[in-house]
């Protein structure tokens, strides 16, 4: 009997999907240990090897916000690039900009939220004032041929308001697109939607910006996120950001746990007949790799039912 891969995706789902790889970044930015900086080269390396086409190297924040990223210009350049491989880093401001450029970065994401209370907590700014703060990084960068990308927070929920409405996400993703970011990508950064809101958010969103823009990002806090990212294809989502191992969450937001595990996801997806382009025994040895360093098993489920093997 042929299995269902080999027939193709089943009815509705994407022929390929784009998996964004977060870990270096939204994944280290959250952990305790200190990670030398040859060994978060060492990460992406691995990374790279395993075939993503977009990964998400580090942040160009103020390292008195995210000390585990302090050294993110040394990581920048140390990384052996791959063909094929875009390494994306965080930028706040343009001071940020700067120096991610003096590293040698060729893509950016400018990130901002849905909601007040977090975008203060996480940049100390209002979203106008982020977006008043985008405006000449992401001129700049196009103006040299930086791809960038613009993150929409707390799109489903936020950790000191609680809900959002969807309104206020196709808001601001209006005004990231308006600045001309590539890309967006819609966070769920507390892990609290259900396909409930995906069908909400997403349907709102898709009316207005093309799905080809548009990817999820879900943190796995209530364990929902698998069950989003279905949906989210279903909706005609092709570009799905997930973290190796599951490492992770936001030092700003209480209690968030890792993104969706990379492992997990591309479980799921290559079962279904999807392809990546990733290598799921490389992201594996990655994500075993970096937690022999951090000291605490991975929480990716794949991982765990894989056991030794
Ligand atoms: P601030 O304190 O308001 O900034 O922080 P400031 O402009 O007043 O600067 C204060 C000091 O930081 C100054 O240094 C600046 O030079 C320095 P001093 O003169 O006091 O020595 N500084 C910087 N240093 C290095 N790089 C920079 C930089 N900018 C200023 N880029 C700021 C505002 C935005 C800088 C700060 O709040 C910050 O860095 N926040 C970043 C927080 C962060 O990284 N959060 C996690 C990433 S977002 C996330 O995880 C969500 C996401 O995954 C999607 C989702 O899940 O929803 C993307
Ligand atoms: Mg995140």
């Amino acid at each position: 009997m042929g299995s269902i891969s080999s027939r193709g995706p089943l009815g509705g789902l994407p022929r390929r999907v784009r998996v964004v790889e977060v870990g270096p970044r939204d994944g280290l930015q959250n952990e305790a240990a200190r990670i030398a900086t040859a060994d978060k080269i060492a990460y992406v390396d691995l990374l790279s090897a395993a075939g993503f086409a977009t990964i998400e190297a580090t942040s160009f924040v103020s390292p008195r916000a995210v000390p585990q990223m302090a050294d993110a210009a040394e990581v920048l350049a140390g990384i052996a690039p791959r063909p094929g491989t875009r390494y994306v880093a965080l930028v706040p401001n343009m001071k940020g900009f700067e120096r991610a450029v003096a590293a040698g970065a060729r893509a950016i994401a400018v990130f901002t939220a849905a909601s007040e209370s977090f975008a203060r907590r996480n940049i100390n700014m209002t979203i106008a004032e982020s977006l008043d703060a985008f405006r000449p990084v992401v001129e700049a960068a196009r103006g040299v041929g930086i791809w960038t990308r613009g993150y929409i927070s707390t799109a489903f929920g936020d950790p000191f308001e609680g809900a959002v409405a969807p309104s206020a996400v196709l808001d601001v993703a209006g005004r990231l697109l308006d600045l001309g970011v590539d890309e967006l990508s819609v966070g769920d950064t507390i892990g609290v939607a259900t396909p409930r809101g995906v069908e909400e958010v997403l349907g709102l969103l898709l009316r207005h910006v093309p799905a080809a823009r548009l990817a999820v990002h879900y943190h796995d806090t209530r364990g929902t996120a698998l069950a989003n990212v279905l949906l989210s294809l279903q909706m005609g989502i092709s570009i799905v950001d997930a973290s190796s191992g599951g490492l992770g969450g936001c030092p700003f937001a209480p209690n968030a746990t890792g993104n969706l595990a990379t492992e997990d996801l591309l479980y799921l997806l290559h079962d279904l007949g999807i392809e990546t382009g990733v290598d799921l025994d490389q992201v594996v040895a990655a994500s075993r790799f970096i937690a022999g360093k951090l000291g605490h098993a991975p929480a990716s489920r794949y991982l765990q039912a894989r056991g030794a093997a």
